[in-house]
């Protein structure tokens, strides 16, 4: 009977009719309802994962398809054809010792060389790039190298200045126009962003990176990278980024260049190790190792570092490329008397490319033919560098295009120097000059005589700082030019005196300008160091005041009693005490770019609101540093004592200089504006959290209790004109297993308020912000006490406490 099953449903007995619709409801609805429940009130089961997994850091090179074709031609390639992939030289200018080449044309073609560095130029990039596509035996493209540091051909201001703007969009724009800019040029890969923690200014290279902060050299590394790399390293504009210098480079003995570093693995990891990894997790796809020794292991040989904690820990699939020459620095370091010993240690600890020594060319094959080192060393560091060349998109499109139009400094790229400028000079000081009562700055329009007066103040080559790259002086607008154009259409008369040079002991030139300081009305300095000889790389300092006689001149144009204003152009905090003191206005302008004198101009006039504010401290006196915000506490705080005279009695046993006191000059996060803002008092969303909501956030949405800590505070614009303040949040943490600084930044916003107008911001605060590293070098939390702070500066003292519990 057809409909038989049918009937015998309808004839089931009720009793058994509830047992099925009961089981099968319990099937359907119990899953969903545990999910719900679970939706609801949260999972409580994520488990964050503490330790790295070492997944692939670069998905695009972690790609299945382009490791499929790495893998095939790899395994077409001869041992010398690999160890070619390993080799770098400088085909242009050379930016450090070491040993080389010249003959490069017949070196690629016999594919001996992978890469090429300081060769800019789709013409002269394209000339090489024929050889080893057309002639070298597998036909593979070379990678173009250039250290782009703050711009390619448009200069923007130098890496310091461009972390006092607090803008991680800023950087990004930046670093976008100089990965088009180079690209153009035909280089694909920019040693940048260099993200080395630098706390002491003695060292000239403090002027490459973002200064003293792990927590904003972190987020402004992430910001360099995703600007070079873009979305994706194939598209023609993109460039592989280079992370640098890997690791603790910035932190050598004394301040003193390529000097030793030695510290816990509790610093390293704290404070020196998370920019890079932000980098890396941003998908830098290469990085340089460093020539510092770190710990007794020369960075270039160091497999904690390379191995251990960039392949392992941080899943790094990239490759790494040596500094300049640094392989062969190995016999000097004393880790290994020969150059192939040298050779393989670097290899073996995770240094794929030799730049400048010619070690790996000269000494791998060797000592993989006597049996000394495997070949699958070989096949890895080549495998690395091929996903570089193949995620580039260089094995389709090899050549820059020659047809481009040549290099123009549109005004677009013009208006993004100069807003670069503008928001990265800090202003430090500005008070009244008597017998006025209103503060120097901002100038009045209708000044009739301006006296501008030293050595910066028409230099353009100074403007471009340390590592112009590509830029030309010709760019540059300087301080003088963009003056006298001002007082031309004011009719304002403009006085110049260059006065002194940055770097003599001859006053030939103060008669001249102490006749120019007598006339005028107002008086601008423009002070500071030489960029390229005394700031960036080997421009180490033992004295931190203005070189030369500058000081000289200084304190006699101001003891003439007018409205003068210091501003300094310079790479490094310098110790100003006597300028802090006697000078009424000072304004850092670090080295601004092309766009140097109209950004500083307008800051002068007040057509601009200055919002920079530090990233390195200054210090009172050369014998400070290593001076930074962020110290760890000691047992002899001297907090409470008056350090301004030598100590007496029982003041004398305190964590304290007897000649000078521990305060800075200037604090991190200082800058002035020319409004003012004010903060309410900080609000908590709660006074209490467990370790273990914020270690283990549940994922629900409704009813689970909050997982972080969040702090609102309101800030308001209170003084006469707009403006944009960097609201600062810090923190401290005691009662931990270890010590913690005695303050932290772990937040920043940029606010651009008008007068009168206020608003409401808010922080968070959970796992990322408030982990830290334990003995075990795990990243925790534990049951201690927070204390927060929000405000303009590490000075802030708008504060609020909260605990952890278990
Ligand atoms: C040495 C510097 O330390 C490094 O930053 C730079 O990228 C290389 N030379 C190449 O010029």
């Amino acid at each position: 009977m057809p409909n038989q099953g049918r009937v015998i449903l309808i004839r089931l007995p009720p009793r058994e009719i509830c047992i099925v619709t009961a089981f099968v409801l319990l099937l359907v609805l119990l899953p969903l309802g545990l999910m719900s429940i679970t939706w609801l009130i949260g999972e409580g089961t994520s488990k964050k994962t503490l330790v790295p997994t070492g997944a692939p850091s670069n998905s695009q090179m972690a790609d299945k398809n382009l490791n499929a074709r790495v893998e095939k031609l790899l395994a077409k390639m001869s041992l010398d054809d690999k160890v070619g992939q390993l080799t770098q030289y400088t085909g242009g200018i050379k930016t450090g010792i070491g040993a080389g080449n010249d003959d490069y044309d017949s070196l690629i073609a016999k594919g001996q060389v992978g890469s090429l560095f300081n060769v800019v130029g789709a013409k002269l990039t394209n000339h090489y790039q024929h050889v080893a596509v057309e002639k070298s035996p597998l036909h593979i493209p070379l990678l173009f190298g250039y250290d782009v540091i703050h711009g390619e051909r448009t200069i923007f201001p130098v890496p310091l200045a461009l972390a006092s703007s607090f803008d991680p969009d800023l950087v990004q724009q930046v670093s976008r126009v100089a990965a088009e800019e180079s690209a153009d040029d035909g280089v694909r890969w920019v040693f940048s962003p260099m993200v080395d923690i630098a706390r002491d200014a003695r060292w000239g290279r403090i002027t490459e990176g973002a200064g003293e902060d792990t927590w904003l050299g972190s987020i402004l590394a992430k910001a360099y990278v995703q600007g070079y790399q873009g979305d994706d390293l194939g598209k023609p504009d993109a460039v592989a980024a280079c992370v640098k210098h890997f690791a603790a480079y910035g932190a050598p003995n004394a301040g003193r260049e390529y000097n030793t570093v030695d510290m816990s693995e509790l610093t390293l990891r704290q404070v020196y190790l998370p920019p890079y990894h932000a980098a890396i997790e941003a998908g830098a796809a290469t990085v340089m190792s460093a020539f510092n020794p770190l710990n007794g292991v020369p960075a270039t040989a160091n497999p904690f570092t390379l191995t251990k904690i960039l392949r392992h820990e941080w899943g790094f699939n990239g490759p790494v490329v040596s500094d300049y020459g640094a392989v062969h620095e190995l016999i000097n370091h004393g880790v290994a008397s020969t150059g192939a010993i040298a050779a393989r240690k670097a290899l073996t600890a995770g240094v794929d490319m030799d730049m400048m020594s010619d070690l790996y060319r000269t000494k791998l094959a060797p000592l993989v033919r006597s049996g000394q080192l495997p070949e699958s060393v070989i096949d890895e560091a080549a495998r690395r560098i091929l996903r570089v060349k193949f995620a580039l998109g260089l094995f389709d499109h090899p050549y820059a295009d020659e047809a481009k139009t040549p290099y123009l400094a549109t005004p677009a790229k013009r208006a993004l120097a100069r807003k670069a400028a503008e928001e990265t000079l800090v202003l430090l000081k500005n008070n009244p000059t008597i017998p006025y009562l209103q503060p120097v700055l901002p100038l009045a329009k209708t000044i009739p005589t301006i006296a501008l007066i030293g050595p910066l103040a028409d230099s353009s080559t100074d403007m471009l700082g340390s590592w112009p790259a590509a830029g030309e002086a010709k760019d540059v607008v300087t301080l003088r030019t963009a003056l006298q154009s001002r007082c031309d259409s004011t009719k304002t008369k403009l006085l110049y005196a260059k006065g002194t040079d940055t770097l003599t002991d001859s006053d030939e030139g103060f008669t001249e300008a102490m006749a120019a300081a007598k006339q005028a009305d107002v008086i601008v300095l423009a002070l500071g160091e030489a960029a390229s000889t005394m700031t960036g790389e080997s421009s180490s300092l033992t004295r931190l005041d203005l070189p030369g006689n500058q000081e000289n001149l200084l304190e006699a144009v101001t003891r003439l009693g007018k409205p003068t204003v210091l501003v300094l152009f310079d790479g490094r905090p310098l110790a100003i005490k006597w300028a802090a003191a006697k000078v009424p206005a000072i304004l850092e302008a670090w080295y601004p770019g092309i766009e140097a004198g109209p950004a500083v101009a307008n800051i002068l006039f007040g057509d601009v609101n200055p919002s920079g504010k530090l990233t390195a401290t200054f210090p009172r006196a050369v014998g400070q540093e290593p001076l930074f915000y962020n110290q760890l506490p000691t047992g002899r705080p001297a907090d409470d004592i008056d350090l301004t005279h030598p100590p007496t009695g029982e003041d004398k046993y305190f964590s304290r200089y007897i000649d000078e006191t521990n305060a800075p000059l200037f604090p991190f996060g200082h800058g002035l504006s020319y409004t003012h803002f004010s903060y309410s008092k900080i609000k908590l969303n709660q006074s209490t959290i467990s370790a273990e909501l914020l270690t283990h956030p549940p994922k629900g949405r409704f009813f689970s209790p909050p997982t972080e800590i969040r702090v609102s505070v309101e800030v308001q614009n209170t003084g006469p004109v707009a403006g944009v303040e960097v609201a600062q949040l810090y923190i401290r943490n005691t009662g931990g297993s270890v010590e913690e600084p005695v303050r932290e930044l772990r937040g920043f916003q940029r606010v651009a308020l008008n007068p009168g107008q206020s608003k409401q911001l808010e922080f968070t605060l959970g796992f990322k912000e408030l982990s830290y590293y334990n003995l075990d070098m795990a990243r925790v939390i534990e049951p201690t006490k927070y204390q927060v702070w929000v405000g303009g500066s590490s000075e802030a003292s708008n504060g609020a406490q909260f605990e952890v519990t278990e």
